[in-house]
């Protein structure tokens, strides 16, 4: 019973705001809860008068007079009026230093660690200087201040990971900044926060936060080329993959396809999932996926290219060694 509540609420858990990671959501946090304290005091004092005022100025028994009238409380009206402008001044003080410890301008001279850019609809994660782009799933470093940049490539997104902190729009021709300090290992999960087109809903995200020593790990495994197919229905795969449509939009290092306009593909095998968190990411999923896209994530930028049963086997046999 209490393993399947725990299971429901898991999800619900794992994208609160009030599970706070990362320097910047412990910040944010903090606000929130000064404004749950105010808000829940101000309730239980008015239920208090209201309780109060109802027992102790009710009509007793024989009484048949108007109650007193009364009128100017200097007093009462100084205290209504100056409770809230200091109650409103503490808050505006708060959200100001709150906004300038979680957002602080950004140093000139200061590169950003990663760039986001988001797509319709799948987020590119650039490591600029390590050589590496991976999609969906965002390796960070803990314990380290990151600065990461956020563009778009088409239309608006919004980048939320709720554990993590603020949001961050991602605005096609300008660029945003935000910064990270994730506290421990994990993995951290939100989604596109700002309505995109068709499979808004499908643009989740995965950070993976890991030590620095195995996100250096990572990252020097991801810096390498693709690996060269081994068996002979793999090497068909690549170069069915090279002469039909697939090179037109995706990467894979170290081969011929050096397109940017789909995810990068180099080391697809070792991700967790596919289409930002739809499916599981194994031989069958993407047997379906290559098979018929827009059967799996309608309005997709991939189009059903009809290819042959074998064809698709090459190629998802061919992709699945891309570790
Ligand atoms: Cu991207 Cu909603």
């Amino acid at each position: 019973m209490f393993k399947s509540i725990l299971y429901f609420l898991n999800p619900i858990l794992l994208q609160s705001v009030e599970n706070p990671a990362s320097q910047q959501a412990d910040r944010i946090n903090k606000l929130f809860n000064y404004f749950n304290v105010a808000a829940g005091a101000m309730l239980l004092l008015v239920i208090f008068l209201i309780v109060y005022i109802c027992i102790k100025f009710r009509q007793k028994k024989g009484e048949t007079d108007e109650p007193v009238q009364t009128s100017h409380n200097k007093k009462l009206e100084a205290a209504m009026i100056g409770g809230p402008v200091l109650l409103l001044a503490f808050f505006f003080y708060q959200t100001i230093a709150t906004m300038n410890a979680v957002s602080p301008s950004v140093p000139k001279n200061r590169q950003p660690d990663i760039v986001i850019t988001g797509h319709q609809w799948w987020w590119e994660v650039d490591y600029p200087g390590a050589n590496v782009v991976a999609a969906n799933e965002v390796h960070l470093p803990v314990g380290k201040q990151l600065l990461m940049e956020m563009r778009s490539a088409d239309v608006i997104h919004d980048w939320w990971v709720p554990q993590l902190g603020n949001k961050m729009d991602l605005i096609p021709g300008r660029s945003n900044y935000l910064w990270l300090n994730i506290h421990k290992p994990g993995t951290y999960i939100g989604a596109c926060s700002e309505f995109c087109g068709a499979q808004h809903a499908w643009m989740r995200i995965n950070v993976i936060a890991q030590t620095e020593s195995d996100f250096n790990k990572w990252l020097a495994a991801n810096a390498k080329g693709a690996m060269q197919p081994t068996d002979s229905v793999a090497i068909k795969g690549l170069e069915l993959f090279q002469s039909k449509s697939c090179a037109g939009c995706h990467r894979i290092q170290g081969t011929a396809a050096t397109a940017d306009v789909g995810p990068d593909l180099t080391h697809l095998a070792s991700r967790h999932t596919l289409l930002t968190g739809l499916m599981e990411n194994n031989e069958a999923n993407l047997f379906k996926w290559v098979s018929h896209p827009q059967k799996i994530k309608p309005g997709a930028h991939m189009p059903d290219f009809n290819f042959k049963k074998d064809s698709v086997n090459a190629i998802v046999h061919y992709l699945e060694e891309l570790k």
